[in-house]
């Protein structure tokens, strides 16, 4: 599926607008949201998450031929209010760490609906795992499975598992180092070691081989992909069926794109570093549907399992969530000299740490989304750190101080890889058709200073003071 042209609208991300040209997102306008819950502050669209959730696990079920589960991975955004949307939606969900295990049996996940996946899964962690009784463990490692099978003589549960296999396979449209399973990236086992594992699995019957998982990577925007590692992947399936052992399920990971957003080739990430007239722009580009990837999957899948097609899961996360969120950010100050000119905003490395670094996301002015793009500008932080930039080269209308800008397509690795740098950290508000909520406050002073040492009967009387001033 291709879109029109270059130019993305508000529409192309469910906003509205009215007659004065100021963004809303149903019946709400944005810089009112700005105004009132203050700045940075997301915006999180509840009924389109749903949506998109309902629309994949139909996608998936709806072809007769092979049965599936999704899976939602909870690292590509944690927030309960996502996690409940998604599960909602009929969604089980992923774990990969101690953290996110609790958090989906918090927010009312089954563990029976809880994969655990993960290369570093402590011993208290896959002693948590064998006590929840997951659904099931992937395992990364040689190293790992024989951990799990020493704590299994202690904690003697069934447990199934699937084998991470890493098929040293770059998807053409991905840099290499966000390639999750080329040969140079950690993740999973290389074919020898699979074997080496379902031969040691053999003599443990308690932890139960059920497949194989692969991972490759995030935004992948061509279906084919999928197809071309599953291919890649014959020759082991091959191999691990000579040795006797039956596949019944096939975990495709996750990695779907999302239509508005995409990946900066190596070229553009450091074009836009170093070169400080080189300007972004979202280049058109083949974005794909649910169809289209489970097309590629099924086709590569049915030429080698035939009609016994064993079940297919899937880890969707960034295709779902990244277009349901949208961070709002005040312009506090603007600064000319040398012929540049930055809009100094209170988001930056004090919030969303790295996601504009890497991806491409675009950027409206809230109280006026058509205003005439007139001058190149770079968009700062509020951090007293160099590296503190949200966009260098922006084309923008003339931005006053004290106007609302909304970063598009911030639902995905922006709250999981949040972070502080001594700023409180936004609050999220939910829209969910005619509904608004905060469901995540903003930081508070007692929220930074809470796990520290307590030198607060001391200061109890400032200590106060300051977490009144914030009510
Ligand atoms: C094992 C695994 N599954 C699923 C995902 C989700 O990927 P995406 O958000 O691109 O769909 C990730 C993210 O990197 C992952 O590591």
């Amino acid at each position: 599926m291709k879109l029109s042209d270059n130019i993305l609208t508000p529409a192309d991300f469910g906003l509205k607008s009215n007659p004065t040209n100021e963004l809303l997102l149903n019946r709400y306008k944005l810089s009112d949201l700005a105004d009132e819950f203050g700045t940075p502050l997301y915006v999180l669209d509840v009924k389109s998450l749903t949506e998109r959730a309902k629309q994949f696990r139909h996608c998936v079920s709806s072809n007769l031929l092979f049965t599936s589960r999704v899976f939602y991975p909870i690292k590509c955004n944690s927030v309960p209010a996502v996690l409940r949307a998604v599960k909602n939606a009929g969604l089980s969900a992923e774990a990969m760490t101690d953290f996110e295990l609790d958090l989906a049996i918090y927010c009312g996940f089954e563990p029976s609906d809880i994969i655990v996946n993960g290369p570093c899964k402590t011993e208290s962690f896959l002693r948590k795992c064998l006590e929840y009784k997951v659904h099931l463990i992937v395992i990364d490692s040689i190293s790992e499975l024989k951990n799990l099978i020493r704590i299994q003589k202690e904690i003697p549960v069934q447990i199934d598992v699937l084998l991470r296999v890493n098929p040293d396979f770059v998807p053409k449209d991905l840099n290499k180092n966000s390639a999750t399973g080329s040969r140079q990236s950690s993740f999973g086992m290389n074919e020898e070691e699979i074997l080496r594992a379902l031969a040691i699995l053999k003599s443990h019957p308690n932890l139960r081989f059920q497949g194989i998982h692969f991972h490759i990577g995030t935004g992948i925007r061509n279906p084919e992909t999928y197809s071309e590692v599953i291919r890649k992947l014959h020759r082991l399936f091959g191999n691990i069926q000579s040795a006797g052992v039956e596949i019944r399920i096939v975990d495709v990971g996750g990695g779907f794109a999302s239509m508005t957003t995409r990946e900066l080739s190596p070229f553009e990430m450091m074009a836009s570093q170093a070169i400080s007239s080189y300007q972004l722009k979202f280049k058109q580009q083949m974005f794909s549907t649910c169809e289209e990837y489970l097309q590629e999957i099924f086709l590569a899948m049915s030429e080698f399992f035939g009609s016994d097609m064993p079940t297919i899961y899937f880890e969707p996360g960034r295709c779902l969530v990244s277009p349901a969120q949208t961070l709002l950010l005040r312009v506090h100050r603007i600064k000319e000299r040398n012929g540049m000119k930055w809009l100094i905003t209170d988001g930056g490395l004090g919030t969303i740490t790295m996601p504009t670094y890497y991806e491409y996301h675009e950027m409206f002015l809230c109280n006026e989304f058509n205003r005439v793009p007139k001058e190149v500008v770079t968009i700062t932080g509020p951090c007293c750190f160099a590296s503190d930039l949200i966009y260098k080269n922006k084309l923008l209308p003339r931005v006053n101080e004290g106007e609302v800008l909304a970063l598009m397509d911030t639902g995905a690795y922006f709250n999981s890889l949040e972070s502080s740098f001594n700023f409180y950290k936004p609050a999220i508000v939910a829209v969910n058709g005619a509904d608004c909520k905060i469901v995540r406050r903003r930081e508070t002073f007692s929220d930074m200073i809470q796990r520290d040492e307590s030198s607060l009967s001391a200061h109890k009387e400032k200590y106060h003071e300051i977490c009144i001033s914030q009510e």
